[in-house]
């Protein structure tokens, strides 16, 4: 599927996203500058953190606790959409989708 990222500046990348990769290794993988990512997805770092929409929320798993905690560690404001992209999944229903990348992470 493809994923389209969208940074705070507006620029928007649309990156191919494997099924089963994290949506923090697409965006990695498409150079999207605003997903840092420096703990490589363990879950230690809260600088993979990008806002989904209501209806995407909807669709996707729950956060895990620890991913509940760690985004207290972002930098960006935390918002109803905010997850850790490292614990989001590629699916085949998430083509096209539209993903904000935060203004800091
Ligand atoms: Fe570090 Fe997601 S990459 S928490």
């Amino acid at each position: 599927p493809k994923l389209i990222f969208i940074e705070a500046d507006g620029t928007r990348t649309e990156v191919d996203a494997p099924v089963g990769k994290s949506v923090m290794e697409a965006a990695r993988d498409g150079n999207v500058s605003g997903v840092v990512a420096d703990c490589g997805g363990s879950l230690a770092c809260a600088t993979c953190h990008c806002y989904f929409s209501n209806d995407q929320i909807a669709d996707l798993p729950a956060k895990s606790d620890t991913e509940a905690d760690m985004l207290d560690f972002a930098n960006a404001e935390v918002k109803d959409g905010s997850r850790l992209s490292c614990q989001i999944i590629v699916t085949e229903a998430m083509d096209g989708w539209e993903i904000n990348v935060p203004d800091t992470q």
